[in-house]
């Protein structure tokens, strides 16, 4: 068998279509064929349509979409929302920005089905700042969908009415926190709140939210007109349907390749045209920076929840970053922290300090004036930011540490004991203490 034939372009099937960002060019392709389907059928048929695909949330956590659909209360006399997250931001993550510059309508018809199921009026993505293009792809489709009747009062004359928002955040990590996110929305600086309550029952404006990936929310048209099996028929027992792997670094084809949960890193390679010349895989994150590294030992890992998670990391957000034995895992793992350091929204002493000093020490060990008991105050401050900081980003800034000390403590020894030369200056070294 071809390593090709492991592909199963779903949600990229329209990427490589000239002006599928177009409304008649998506109506052409199957386009708003499920929102219509969608919209003749009962609201709880859908959310049943949904558990029993066993779609999981895309965004990282991995989340079953549909019983988040189900905690919905129901005749609560509260409005509803939909919220979807685009505000994409996880190093080493780039698979929803093409989709939505790409196949934009896709999310849109995602939404009428995800909010009509759900019972909401208004829907909101927030799309990252920085993001412009996509948003701008994102607001045509919109306009489009309100003029072809696919939004606003009375959709498709089913008595359904939506309003769609298009939201661009100012490109903070910390928005793609979900609470943060919320936050946000509604006009306050964003940073995270407590959970629970989960937005299910307090969510924007303190109302019932169903906050939601765009991969997700872009998969449900495929499932409404598949159907559950079809979709099942793809992936594992408990990671099913198809997956957007981002594969970037020592790659001779980086990109997005979509295939079936469960496929293997090595399979990946194979896909994106092995590794490039005289580089060999050293270290990689099965989905972002946040997601412990893994070592080349696990090349033959299945890329699903559950496989991932039994290896001793998260699948996440399957940003797959590859690293050859001419990148070193701490030097990696020092950018990582810089960048966690920087969008700490400092809310919370364990993230907002101990990312702080954990970049020092970082330094410190790069600058070849590293000791033995730095490992120690790596492992220590590590410690004691995991699990004790108030929302994720503080438990993924560890992630690198802790799996790069796990896998390859020689390498920090060789700048300690002056093995290896320095890769960081005296300068950065004066930012160190
Ligand atoms: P989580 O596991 O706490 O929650 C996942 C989702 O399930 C949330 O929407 C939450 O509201 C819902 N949920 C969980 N328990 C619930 C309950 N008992 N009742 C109602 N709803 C419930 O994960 P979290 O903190 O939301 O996300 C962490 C993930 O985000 C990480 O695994 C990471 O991979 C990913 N991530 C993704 C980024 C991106 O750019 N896509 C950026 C940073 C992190
Ligand atoms: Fe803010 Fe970090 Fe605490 Fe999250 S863990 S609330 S980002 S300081």
């Amino acid at each position: 068998m071809s390593v090709y034939e492991k592909l199963t372009p779903v949600l990229t099937k329209r990427w490589l279509s000239p002006d599928a960002w177009r409304i008649d060019v998506y109506e052409q392709l199957d386009g708003y064929a499920a929102a219509r389907k969608a919209l003749k059928s009962h609201p709880d048929d859908l959310i049943a349509l949904i558990k029993d695909s066993g779609l999981r949330g895309r965004g990282g956590a991995g989340f079953p979409t549909g019983l988040k659909w189900g905690f919905i209360p129901q005749n609560d006399g509260k409005p509803h929302y939909l919220v979807v997250n685009a505000d994409e931001g996880e190093p080493g993550t780039c698979k929803d920005l093409p989709l939505m510059t790409h196949d934009p309508h896709s999310l849109v018809e995602g939404c009428i089905i995800a909010s009509y199921a759900i019972r909401a009026n208004r829907a909101y993505i927030y799309i990252r700042g920085e993001a412009v293009h996509a948003a701008r792809r994102l607001r045509s489709a919109v306009a489009e969908a309100y003029k072809a009747g696919y939004l606003g009062k009375n959709i498709q004359g089913t008595g359904f009415d939506l309003d769609l928002v298009v939201h661009s955040g100012a490109g903070a990590y910390i928005c793609g926190e979900e609470t943060a996110l919320l936050d946000s929305l509604e006009g306050f600086r964003g940073q995270p709140r407590l959970r629970p309550p989960f937005p299910a029952t307090h969510g924007l404006y303190a109302s019932p939210t169903v906050v939601n990936n765009v991969g997700t929310i872009a998969s449900v048209p495929y499932i409404v007109l598949g159907g559950a099996a079809w979709w099942k028929s793809m992936g594992t027992e408990k990671s099913s349907g198809p997956m957007i792997y981002s594969l970037s670094g020592r790659i001779n084809n980086p990109g997005q390749y979509e295939c079936s949960m469960g496929i293997t890193l090595r399979e990946l390679i194979e896909l994106a045209g092995g590794m490039q010349a005289g580089h060999q895989l050293k270290f990689w994150t099965p989905g972002g920076s946040s997601t412990p590294l893994l070592a080349a030992e696990h090349i033959d890992t299945a890329l699903d929840f559950e496989s991932v998670a039994a290896a001793g990391s998260i699948l996440g957000t399957t940003a797959t970053q590859i690293f050859s034995d001419q990148d070193c895992p701490v030097y990696a793992t020092y950018r990582w922290l810089e960048f966690y350091h920087h969008e700490s929204c400092g809310k919370c002493t364990p993230c907002r300090e101990g990312n702080y000093w954990m970049v020092r020490v970082y330094r410190r060990i790069l600058s070849g004036e590293g000791t033995y008991e730095d490992l120690d105050t790596l492992l220590d401050t590590a410690d004691n930011i995991l699990g004790r900081s108030f929302c994720g980003l503080g438990d993924g800034a560890t992630s690198p540490v802790t799996s790069s000390l796990q896998y390859f403590k020689q390498d920090y020894l060789d700048y300690i004991e002056r093995k290896k030369a320095p890769m960081l200056s005296a300068k950065a070294l004066a930012g160190a203490h």
